[in-house]
């Protein structure tokens, strides 16, 4: 029994030495998307590791029309509440980058931009279920239905 411990041991010290680096996990807490002129996100879904204590997620726009054109912004929501966000966000106008105020089902977003230009936010994952259903999306008027995808956490 002795010797089986010993082993038991000895593996879950390998196993917290291999996550161990820092800088690499501090990277991984950081994820990029790009928005385009063809109203298209570049990636269908992002993931990010539970272990991390804040994520920022930065936005570019690649295209070159202006944000009341063809604006982008990215909002996180539980995944049910895409189309109810979206929806509500319509009427808030591009003041309050197409989210209705105080809307709390929108858990972390950025500002809406145009063509040229970049956005990030941070925010901490306590508010996140890891292995939770996540989504992303954007609110611009009539972009969510192409602009959105998964967001794990896990
Ligand atoms: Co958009």
């Amino acid at each position: 029994m002795k010797t089986i411990h010993h082993t038991l041991a000895a593996a879950t010290l390998l196993g917290a030495l291999a996550i161990t680096p820092r800088a690499h996990a501090a990277d991984a807490c950081k994820v990029e998307i790009s928005g385009n002129d063809m109203m298209q996100f570049d990636k269908q879904s992002l993931a990010v590791p539970a272990t991390c204590k804040d994520i920022t997620v930065t936005l570019h726009h690649t295209g070159k029309l202006a944000k009341d054109v063809m604006g982008h912004d990215w909002v996180l929501v539980s995944t049910p509440d895409v189309a109810a966000v979206a929806s509500a966000g319509i009427g808030a106008g591009i003041a309050n980058t197409y989210i209705q105020p105080g809307d709390k089902r929108v858990l972390a977003h950025t500002s809406i931009i145009g063509g040229g230009e970049t956005t990030s936010v941070t925010f901490p994952t306590a508010a996140l279920k890891a292995g939770g259903s996540y989504s992303y999306l954007c609110t611009f008027p009539g972009h969510s239905a192409l602009m959105h995808g998964t967001f794990k956490i896990g």
